[in-house]
């Protein structure tokens, strides 16, 4: 009795407690050529600020992950931080010292985080939406060149959307801003399109959320992975708050900034479902975004400011993280 007892408790009682400290990292890129023309004597990957913002503005902080780094520097970041963003931009997929090579090495990570039973988000934004699915075929490419640049369209759901993690918590009043209004900015030279899911034999691991129409193209505008807790979108939220380029069509409404605020709050708070911590405070200090500052860029990139990396890592101290309590909790 007394044994069913506790069992009915830890029933009732069984949610985790949430992590009120979300720390997130974020993989940075090589510079494009045209950014490369204005910073590349001094650095050679960058961050656009606006999703250290977005993020920033929904309770995490950010840790920047650096490309062209060793194993043991990728393992270690996967092991302290509580998630992962890959943000959009131009990097190719065949470079092996960039934003690829890097992203596959964390997506790997995060796979086997999951199935060792640690809750680790990914999600992919953009180039970092088709990039988890490329990853998700075993690189096969299956993306199709659409070229959808500097648009701005509603959201069309999915019949089942309602049963996803990425949207079961949103309002009716939000599910009909994001189906009627353009509030989801597109910048992309690819599409990936059910064909394309079908044609890389990944259908079965992604749960299309929502598509986009644009100019007779239909494409998938937002998914999540079937077994992981993976996501991407191909639009551009962040971009709603904390990008102002002049020549673009970011939508800056009220509800615009509402919808960032929402998909900026839903990864935020997967991230909360995750415990990892840096091996102490002074290695969680070092790695944070804090120790690095911006460049106002606005007059030569499509980004207000930008965090730039140099190619040496002045600051960050890789330690193995088999040699740490991965229970150590240093805020008692
Ligand atoms: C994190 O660890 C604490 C202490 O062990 C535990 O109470 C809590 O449920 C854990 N939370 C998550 C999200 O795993
Ligand atoms: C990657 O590192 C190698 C050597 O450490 C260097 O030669 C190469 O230029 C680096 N690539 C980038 C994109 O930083
Ligand atoms: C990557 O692909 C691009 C375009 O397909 C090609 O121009 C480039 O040479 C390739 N780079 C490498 C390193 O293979
Ligand atoms: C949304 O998708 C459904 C099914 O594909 C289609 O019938 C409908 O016309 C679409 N709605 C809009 C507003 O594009
Ligand atoms: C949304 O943008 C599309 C493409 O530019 C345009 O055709 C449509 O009229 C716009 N819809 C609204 C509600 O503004
Ligand atoms: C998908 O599966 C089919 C049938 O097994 C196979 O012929 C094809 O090569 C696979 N495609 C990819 C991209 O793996
Ligand atoms: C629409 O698609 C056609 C080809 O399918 C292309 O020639 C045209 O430039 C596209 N228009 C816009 C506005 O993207
Ligand atoms: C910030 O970075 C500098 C080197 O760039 C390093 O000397 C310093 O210790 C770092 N600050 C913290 C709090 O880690």
């Amino acid at each position: 009795m007394k044994q069913f007892v506790v069992f009915l408790y830890f029933l009732i009682h069984c949610e985790a407690v949430l992590n009120d400290r979300p720390i997130i990292g974020v993989l940075s890129q090589e510079l494009t050529d045209m950014i490369a023309d204005n910073y590349g004597d001094n650095y050679v990957s960058y961050i656009a600020a606006s999703y250290i913002k977005h993020l920033e503005s929904a309770g995490a902080r950010v840790v920047p992950v650096w490309i062209n780094q060793t194993s043991e520097y990728y393992e270690y970041i996967v092991n302290s931080v509580n998630g992962l963003v890959i943000p959009g931009g131009a990097a190719p997929f065949n470079a092996s010292d960039g934003y690829a090579t890097a992203g596959k090495e964390l997506y790997n990570l995060a796979k086997q985080k999951n199935e060792e039973g640690v809750n680790f988000p990914v999600l992919g934004v953009c180039l970092g939406f088709e990039l988890l699915a490329v990853l998700s075929a075993d690189e096969y490419d299956l993306r199709s060149i659409c070229d959808i640049q500097n648009v701005a369209l509603p959201l069309n759901f999915s019949s089942d959307y309602k049963s996803s993690r990425m949207y079961k918590d949103a309002s009716d009043e939000m599910v009909k801003i994001m189906q009627t209004e353009n509030v989801t900015i597109n910048f992309h030279h690819w599409c990936i399109t059910d064909n394309d899911l079908a044609e890389g034999n990944v259908s079965d691991q992604w749960h299309v959320l929502s598509y986009s129409e644009y100019n007779g193209t239909k494409f998938v505008s937002s998914f999540e992975h079937t077994e992981y807790p993976f996501y991407g979108y191909q639009f551009h939220p962040e971009k709603n708050t904390f990008e102002w380029k002049i020549t673009n069509n970011n939508p800056h409404t009220a509800n615009a900034v509402l919808v960032e605020q929402y998909y900026g709050s839903f990864i935020v708070n997967e991230a909360r479902k995750n415990n990892n911590s840096f091996p102490n405070f002074n290695q969680e200090m070092e790695a944070l975004i804090y120790n690095y500052s911006t460049s106002y860029t606005t007059h030569n990139t499509p980004f207000e400011q930008i965090y730039f990396f140099p190619r040496t890592r002045s600051n960050l101290q890789v330690y193995n993280y088999h040699n740490y309590h991965s229970s150590n909790n240093y805020y008692n």
